[in-house]
């Protein structure tokens, strides 16, 4: 299993507390929704234009590594709508069945969110493909012989999916969305805008340096940008006057062992890997998971996107590869 990081960009799904900060600090509507500037032109487009026709708006696909907001979207897209919003996600709709209960127990104009699309069944994803396509659900009654074929008229909906990974999803699904959108990396400034706005919300005071220094390391991910804000105003509280100043700011990120580009030990650990094993030479991705003990998985989600970002991993035809600037990274750590 994978250790459990403070940058790791999944929720915390253990600590209620947590969760109930997740939701408060989860932005509404696209006033509150910071940066992704390009995505939200096109969707406020899309939006006005369902609104003046009164239909529902074209299926939306969103994807992108995680932390970034696409499940905020999705709730802000809802929102910006007035509409319903049903949430399941690919594991969770096992059989062709549950995606029936789900379809026909929705709404005209409703919105159901799929998370993680990519791990919907086969089975499901092709019952999908007719609902969304044409709001119809083909569905078999009986077995054998007596078995027959029952066409039900669905309300007309909108699909919202989410994934980490557009690559694995199949062509024909993806072929029936009619906005298709990726999710960037978000600019530093736009990240400290999201730090103050949470700082707000927490009733946190902290200095603009400060909330500057922590978007910087941050990963450019908003999720990472609350959750670093969360452990330093912790800090703050339990070693000093609940003020997040510089001071405390650099304290608190000494000891979280975040560095400068806001990499953790398991970053560090993940190129001291390779670069020890391979030096500069491509190796496989399931060669770096039994070097450093994470899951595939893991690395390719979690671990990854944010190093080849910022240009310290590349990929090529024959595996990952470290690049000279890691490498000068790792260096400038071990001379400390
Ligand atoms: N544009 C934004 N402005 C302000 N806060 C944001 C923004 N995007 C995301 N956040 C914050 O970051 C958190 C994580 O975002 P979200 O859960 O939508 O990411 P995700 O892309 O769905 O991640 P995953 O792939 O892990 O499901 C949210 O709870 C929200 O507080
Ligand atoms: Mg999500």
């Amino acid at each position: 299993m994978a250790i459990q990081r403070l940058v790791e960009p999944i929720t915390d799904d253990g600590d209620a507390n947590e969760q109930i900060i997740e939701v408060t600090l989860r932005p509404q509507n696209f006033k509150e929704y910071i940066g992704q500037e390009r995505l939200k032109k096109n969707l406020q487009l899309a939006i006005a234009a369902a609104k003046k026709r009164g239909e529902p708006i074209d299926h939306v696909l969103l994807y992108g590594p995680p932390g970034l907001g696409k499940t905020t979207m999705a709730g802000v897209i809802a929102n910006e709508m007035s509409v319903g919003f049903r949430v399941t996600a690919g594991p969770a709709i096992e059989r062709a069945g549950d995606l029936a209960s789900i379809l026909t127990n929705l709404q005209d104009g409703d919105i159901l969110f799929i998370d993680v699309i990519h791990r919907l069944s086969r089975a499901v994803e092709e019952i999908l493909y007719s609902a969304m396509e044409d709001y119809k659900l083909d569905i078999v009654i009986g077995k054998g012989p007596a078995a027959r074929s029952v066409r039900l008229d669905l309300p007309r909906f909108t699909v919202i999916g989410a994934t980490t990974r557009t690559g694995s999803l199949a062509a024909p699904l993806r072929d029936r969305f009619g906005h298709i959108h990726r999710l960037e990396f978000y600019q530093p400034a736009d990240i400290q805008k999201i730090i103050e706005r949470a700082a707000k919300i927490l009733e946190t005071k902290i200095d603009e340096t400060s909330a500057e220094i922590l978007s910087q390391r941050s990963r450019q991910t908003p999720r990472i940008a609350n959750r670093l804000l969360k452990r330093v105003r912790d800090y703050a509280d339990v070693n000093g006057d609940g003020i997040i100043d510089e001071k405390v700011t650099a304290q608190a990120l000494t000891m979280l062992e975040v560095d400068e580009l806001g990499l953790d030990p398991a970053d560090r650990g993940l190129l001291s890997a390779i670069y020890e094993n391979y030096r500069d030479r491509p190796v496989g991705l399931s060669t770096i998971a039994a070097l450093t003990g994470d899951e595939v998985n893991t690395i390719e989600d979690h671990l990854e996107p944010y190093l080849l970002q910022i240009g310290f991993i590349e990929r090529t035809p024959r595996g990952r590869k470290i690049t000279p600037r890691a490498v000068r990274h790792l260096g400038g750590e071990n001379n400390e």
